[in-house]
């Protein structure tokens, strides 16, 4: 299932055993804050169930201080039933714990800051007040039978022996778990390490991170943490949360699994719980997320392709279905035969080998910038070539044409057409667009009482970038009232028209000979 590196054990030599770590999530309070996401009630709540069914210990479900409604949801959300543990987060104030008190929680995440930068600028307070201040409000959350997390907000730029300090005398205070967040996103793992290390050798209760990834290094930092005896990790789903965001939950969930042998979540529901958080909160993903953007287990150079047809785990550090994802073997300019092989095994076509090599012209041909071929336009490129390989006559060629188009002009088009490889014409006309501009220059051409008898147009995907196939049905192309069809499948189309068009043409020029 996964394949990580030997050096991670190694490294873990002489460390002693990592424990259990509970996932504090945050998705519906910092997550809630990133800039452009705004939830409904009904959204919060579906977030919710879906994190307490992918399995985090803790919800913070909100900030209850904020409003008279995120009291509602977060009783709503404590209301529901489930098994994590719903929590609200609160300042440093009395008003606060009594706003969490309301909600009927029994959870609390209170915080004040504790950097010289904060306190003497945000909260123009001295140091022996704010801790006088975590003081009283921990005793007043506990004496109202709250369970308690202490927040030292900036922590990772706050002197280390006031927060020692600050936090011995929370711990006094009866707080039941201590939190320290990189609030800006500033440490680097060593550090975070070397913190972590130095408060636990002050404290009993269990230590929690809170990491912003300010700099990319919010999922980093939460690992060093845990390697240095933090037990409650902060995260969000799909990595989002003020500014850059907090420590991704899928992506320190797979790193404990993977790395440390640690199961947090349901390793299996995580690609679900990600796409429902992204369509909720709008807050569209990379496509080189980890863990859970499009391309994470998507694969296109042929070698990559080759090495993950014969074992995935050449090109993937675990297989998708341990995170509940799919592999896409995707079909573009990189792809070679063995991806376009591999894909016609998993759709079960039968493509003769004699033709690949035009298929794979064809697709480097329509696969232009970053265009993907997906299975459904794959298909429509197999079956043109088949078919067209049913007749190879090509009696007529088409040299030439121009199209001239626009809002408030007549299409027109001229081309140039070659029969039987000496008689060259050229011929232009209108139409009244683009396609039927190109076909009437066609007829003009080759002989004007061909008629058009049938014309289907099917963009493949139902996106503007889709390969369109074209199907035509013509009469009279010699002058014997005989129907011919051709097709063709393109990225244009007026070009597709064009090909389908030529192809009915040859198909009766090819009638002719043989009979
Ligand atoms: O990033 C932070 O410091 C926070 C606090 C409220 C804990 O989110
Ligand atoms: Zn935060």
């Amino acid at each position: 299932m996964l394949a990580v590196s030997p050096f991670n054990q190694l490294a873990l030599s002489g460390v002693g055993p990592i424990k259990d770590v509970m996932i504090f999530d945050t998705t519906l309070r910092d997550g809630e804050q990133a800039p452009g996401i705004a939830l409904s009630p009904e959204d919060k709540i579906r977030i919710a169930i879906a994190l307490d069914d992918l399995g985090v210990d803790i919800l913070e479900a909100g900030f209850a201080a904020s409003g008279e409604t995120e009291r509602e949801i977060i009783s709503e959300i404590a209301r529901s039933n489930l098994n994590s543990k719903v929590c609200s987060l609160a300042r440093a104030v009395r008003s606060d714990i009594d706003a969490v008190i309301d909600t009927g929680i029994d959870m609390v995440h209170t915080f004040i800051a504790t950097s010289d930068l904060h306190m003497k600028y945000k909260l123009k307070m001295t140091p022996d007040e704010v801790k006088a201040k975590a003081v009283e409000v921990v005793e007043y959350a506990k004496a109202h039978g709250l369970e308690v997390q202490f927040s030292c907000e900036d922590a990772t730029r706050s002197d280390l022996d006031f927060m020692k300090d600050i936090l011995k005398s929370v711990q006094e205070a009866g707080a039941d778990s201590v939190n320290i967040p990189d609030t800006v996103g500033v440490i680097t793992p060593r550090a975070m390490g070397y913190l972590i290390s130095e408060l636990k050798s002050v404290l009993r209760v269990p230590i929690s991170v809170h990491c912003h990834n300010d700099m990319g290094l919010a999922v980093a930092n939460s690992i060093a943490a845990i390697d240095s005896g933090a037990t409650i990790c902060h995260v969000c789903m799909n990595g989002i949360g003020e500014r850059c965001g907090n420590a991704s939950l899928e992506e320190v969930a797979v790193n404990l699994f993977a790395n440390y042998g640690i199961q947090t979540v349901d390793m299996s529901k995580i690609a679900n719980t990600s796409k429902l958080v992204e369509r909720i909160t709008g807050f569209g993903l990379a496509g080189n997320k980890p863990i859970v953007g499009k391309n994470a287990f998507a694969h296109e150079s042929g070698i990559h392709v080759h090495g993950v047809m014969s074992n995935s785990l050449t090109y993937e550090p675990f297989k998708p279905e341990m995170v509940g994802a799919d592999r896409a073997i995707v079909i573009g300019k990189h792809s070679g035969a063995h991806s376009v092989q591999g894909r016609l095994d998993a759709l079960g076509v039968d493509f003769p080998a004699e033709n690949m090599q035009e298929l794979l012209a064809t697709v480097k041909k329509i696969a232009v910038g970053d265009k993907m071929i997906d299975d459904a336009e794959l298909l429509a490129i197999v079956d043109n070539i088949v078919w067209r390989n049913t007749t190879k006559t090509t009696a007529v060629s088409l040299d030439e044409l121009t199209v001239l188009t626009g809002k408030n002009t007549t299409s027109t088009a001229v081309v140039t057409v070659t029969i039987d490889k000496n008689d060259k014409r050229t011929a232009a006309d209108v139409g009244v667009g683009p396609v039927d501009a190109a076909i009437n220059a066609i007829r003009k051409a080759i002989n004007d009482k061909i008629t058009m008898e049938e014309y289907k147009l099917n963009a493949i995907t139902g996106k503007s970038d889709s390969i369109c196939e074209v199907t035509v049905m013509v009469k009279n192309v010699r002058n014997d009232g005989a129907l011919a069809v051709g097709k063709a499948v393109g990225l244009d189309i007026v070009e597709t028209s064009v090909d389908a068009m030529m192809a009915a043409i040859n198909r009766d020029y090819a009638r002719r000979r043989d009979a």
